[in-house]
């Protein structure tokens, strides 16, 4: 099959995937992700299909129970510190990568890793998976005080825009004694560091 073909033959089953595992409430905040991350990636110089692809899947498993996700996360060996283990669902990442590799067949490594990091971030994360972590949290339908300053940050550079949105995650945390994921502090502090 042709490049082009067989892109747009991924796409469609991404979001048919999505369509199928989500409410319509979720699958309409996917699309506005795919549709955010895409743009992100035009301006960015990325690969815009892979970049949809990981957008797509991203929250695919974000309606599993949370039983189901330790049980996922045990039978496929995926990481479970302490704060998977008090909350399963930030597993929703890493669990939906593995759905997609498994029931769709997607190979492409960085787009699974955008997929595995959305949540709680990475430290050191690639390109496409920065354009998704921001595109989450810059969708149309999000609205909180800095937003705005967020989209603009993110036409000019995905890097300042993830540090901006890191740290409104962490001081709104913080401000209400909830704890703050070691990955998403390693994360800021790395791109604090570049
Ligand atoms: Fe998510
Ligand atoms: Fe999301």
């Amino acid at each position: 099959m042709e490049y082009r073909a067989k892109c747009d033959t991924l796409l469609e089953g991404a979001d048919a995937f999505a369509r199928a595992k989500l409410s319509e409430k979720r699958y309409g905040h996917t699309v506005r992700v795919a549709d955010t991350a895409e743009d992100l990636a035009r301006k960015h110089g990325l690969d815009p299909d892979r970049t949809r692809l990981a957008a797509l899947l991203h929250d695919a498993a974000r309606e599993t129970d949370p039983e189901e996700f330790l049980r996922l996360a045990e039978e496929w060996n995926l990481p479970v510190g302490e704060p998977e283990r008090q909350s399963p669902k930030l597993l929703h990442g890493p669990v939906a990568a593995e759905l997609a590799r498994r029931e769709l067949g997607v190979e492409d490594e960085e787009v699974l890793s955008a997929i595995r990091a959305h949540t709680v971030g990475r430290a050191g994360m690639g390109p496409i998976a920065l354009a998704l972590y921001v595109a989450d949290k810059i969708e149309p339908a999000r609205d909180y005080p800095s937003v705005e300053r967020i989209r603009s940050l993110a036409l000019k550079d995905l890097y300042e825009a993830a540090a901006e949105s890191l740290r409104r995650v962490i001081g709104h945390n913080e401000g209400r004694g909830k704890p703050i994921h070691p990955a998403s502090r390693a994360m800021l502090e790395w791109l604090e560091e570049a």
